[in-house]
This record gives structure tokens, C-alpha cells and sequence, in this order.
């Protein structure tokens, strides 16, 4: 069920689920993206226009659990910026996620207006799927809402599974950001246009084999890029210079190096870098040389693959195919993201760093969607069933 199947929520607590586990400044806290945020804004409008009150609640990072270290981790930060989205004010409840202060919070909380949880990782019985701790959110609300699709695959966060769980036989339902993730993902897996094309990047290819997978039963021809791309082109024997591969990484390519040359396609040049001088760069077909280490793919290979990407019905893309964060390796990202726009194909791009890449070059508009999910999409293509999502009501 989603929110549309809610009825009348006129003066309804409802506690909802986002993931606002957005990139910041280390040192300052600042936002550097807050595309998470602005992705549940429809949802949180729906549910204030309608008269309810709303509780959102969100993880941010990984605390260390030394508050001194942490404090960044607070959820102030999305807080103001949820307020200056939404246009109305959001109340922090207080230093800890529940306790007398936050249920207090919640009781006097009136139609209109949002209260923000504390970081919910601050306690540690979240990521325990600890009922108890569950209990004393679901209390707060009467409606429970997950519109978080980045976390749905984590199956032991309390606020994902036990909170939901808690709260039956209250209503719980989907937001518009989850219902639109599955039903794309779901669409593009289930009947994808053909020819479908995968690109794929990043650094690991042990985090992703089960992804690689399952693409390669659906797809017509996959294209590697990143970090990853030395590493099948290390285990066929090609020389990569300084460009650090593990040997778990040759292991984990081993099984796919037989799809290379008919699925799999591989850069056939690279933009090299010297290993201790950066500027130092050269284009690079075949061995890299001593001292050198492979940071994008090289503009003939970027032609191939975006004359591939214009060829195709449907194009998935996950991991940036370069260092994209400097600017001199970035053209194999942007050129890849650039044929996507320009493509009449579904384009799909799942992944934090690749949405992070695709709005940095101000090209996100132009692609069907843009997944919010990082390992949720990897999970959810893989066809993983989320505990998460069990919990809520069918319709
Ligand atoms: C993400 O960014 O993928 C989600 O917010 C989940 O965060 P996690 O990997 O720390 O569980």
C-alpha cells in the first residue's frame, strides 16, 4: 500500500521513515548534496496538505559512537534544510532518539508541522532491530511510513523492520519515493526494451558479483569502466602499471573473464596518471607503464561506448568509469553520462556515486531515473526480498 491508499489522515500522527544519509563536509557538517532530502519532499507535502502531523526519522553515517566525534552526525543539519525545502519549520525532538523529552515532543506535536528524531544510529539497539527500542518509536505515531529507498535493503535496522512491525495493526504503507523506485526497477528487470545495455563502474567487482550476475541474464552487452576495469584487464594478462589491484578482486573476475569479447566489453585505451605526480598523464592502449596507474577510460573507448549507449532501448548504469571527483580524469564519467542523456533510451542510473557524478555535470534531468538507492538498487536488481518491505500492508 502506498499513501494515496491512507483515507483520511486529517490530525494523524504519522512517523515516517526517510533516508537522509546525505554526503557532508567532514569538517564543517555542511551539505555537499541533498538530493535524498528533496526526493521525499513530495511525500512529506502530501502528508501536511492532508492535516497530518509528521515524525521523520533518518540514520546519517556510521557514528563511531564517541559523541565528541559523532556530533556531526546530528540531525540538525537535515533538519534546517528539510524546513527550508518544505517552507514550514522542523522542531528537533532532542539530544537522544526517544525518551520522556521526545515523547512529549510527539504528543504536542499539531496538524502541519514535523518533528525530526534524533540520528537514529546514535542508539544503538537500531541497527539491533531491537523491539523494545521499536516500541517506543511506533508509540509516538499512528500511520507508519517508508520512504526510505536508500535503506530498505538493511534488515536489521529497527526502524525499517521492528518499528513497522511494531506498529501493526496501525496502518503501514510506501511513500512516493519507494513506490516509484520499485516500480521502475521492477519494470526495467521484468521488460526491459531491447537491446539493454549495463555500464558499470567503481572500484570492487567482489562488492558487485552478484549484480554482474544477474545483469548478465538480462542484458545484451555489458561495458566495465573504474577501478574495476584493471582488474579483468590485469587477469587477461594485461600489464597495468601501479594501478593497485587485490588478489581477491582477480578471484572475484575469474568467472566472468569467459563474457569478455562477447557480453563483456573492456577499455581498449585508458588516461593514465603518474602514480606520485598527477598532472603527469598520458593515454594508454595495451600495457601501462611502471609508475603510471589508470584513472579514466581513453577517449576511443568512450566513443565506442557512447556509440553503444546511442544504440541502445535501455541503458543501466552503475559506478563513475574514472576518477571522477578531479576534474582532468572526469570526461570518461561526463561522456558516459552525456550519451545517456542524450539517448531516446529508459536510462536508469543506480548508485551514490554515479547520481552524484550525473547531477555534478547538471545532466540528471535528462535520464528516466535516478535511483536514490546505493546498495538498496544493487540489492533490489539483484532480486533481494527486504525484510523492510514485508511489513508493509498489501493492498
Ligand atoms: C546508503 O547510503 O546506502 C544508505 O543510507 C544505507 O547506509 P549504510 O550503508 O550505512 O547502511
Amino acid at each position: 500500500k502506498t499513501i494515496k491508499n491512507l483515507g483520511d489522515i486529517q490530525g494523524k500522527k504519522v512517523i515516517i521513515r526517510v533516508d537522509f544519509n546525505v554526503p557532508m563536509d567532514k569538517k564543517t557538517g555542511v551539505i555537499t548534496n541533498d538530493r535524498r532530502i528533496r526526493a521525499a519532499i513530495p511525500t512529506l507535502k502530501y502528508l501536511l496538505e492532508a492535516g497530518a502531523s509528521v515524525i521523520a526519522m533518518s540514520h546519517i553515517g556510521r557514528p563511531s559512537g564517541d559523541p565528541a566525534k559523532d556530533a556531526i552526525l546530528k540531525t540538525d543539519g537535515v533538519a534546517k534544510r528539510l524546513s527550508e525545502l518544505l517552507g514550514v519549520p522542523v522542531k528537533k525532538a532532542g539530544d537522544t532518539v526517544v525518551g520522556p523529552a521526545v515523547t512529549a515532543a510527539a504528543a504536542a506535536l499539531q496538524p502541519g508541522h514535523v518533528l525530526m528524531l534524533e540520528n537514529l544510529r546514535f542508539d544503538p539497539r537500531e541497527q539491533k532491530n531491537d523491539p523494545e527500542f521499536a516500541q517506543q518509536i511506533a508509540q509516538l505515531g499512528d500511520i507508519y511510513v517508508n520512504d526510505a529507498f536508500g535503506t530498505c535493503h538493511n534488515d536489521k535496522d529497527a526502524s525499517m523492520v521492528a518499528v513497522p512491525k511494531a506498529m501493526a495493526p496501525k496502518p503501514r504503507v510506501v511513500g512516493f519515493l519507494v513506490a516509484k523506485e520499485l516500480e521502475v526497477i521492477d519494470g526495467l528487470m521484468a521488460h526491459p526494451k531491447r537491446p539493454m545495455l549495463a555500464v558499470m563502474g567503481g572500484a570492487k567487482v567482489s562488492d558487485k558479483i552478484a549484480f554482474i550476475n544477474v545483469l548478465l541474464t538480462k542484458v545484451d552487452h555489458l561495458l566495465i569502466g573504474g577501478k574495476m576495469a584493471y582488474t579483468f584487464l590485469k587477469a587477461r594478462g594485461v600489464d597495468v602499471g601501479s594501478t593497485r589491484v587485490a588478489d581477491e578482486e582477480l578471484t572475484a573476475a575469474g568467472p566472468l573473464l569467459q563474457y569478455v569479447g562477447n557480453k563483456i566489453s573492456l577499455p581498449i585505451d585508458y588516461v593514465t596518471a603518474k602514480s606520485d605526480d598527477l598532472n603527469t598523464t598520458q593515454v594508454v592502449e595495451g600495457n601501462i607503464p611502471v609508475g603510471f596507474e589508470g584513472v579514466d577510460i581513453g577517449p576511443k573507448t568512450l566513443a565506442n561506448y557512447s556509440a553503444e549507449i546511442a544504440k541502445s532501448a535501455t541503458v543501466i548504469w552503475n559506478g563513475p568509469v574514472g576518477w571522477f571527483e578531479q576534474p582532468a580524469f572526469s570526461k570518461g564519467t561526463r561522456g558516459v553520462g552525456e550519451a545517456m542523456a542524450n539517448s531516446h533510451a529508459v536510462t536508469i542510473i543506480g548508485g551514490g556515486e554515479t547520481a552524484e557524478a550525473i547531477e555534478q555535470f547538471g545532466l540528471d534531468s535528462k535520464i528516466t531515473h535516478v535511483s536514490t538507492g546505493g546498495g538498496a538498487f544493487l540489492a533490489y536488481v539483484e532480486g533481494k526480498k527486504f525484510a523492510s518491505l514485508a511489513q508493509i500492508d498489501e493492498v
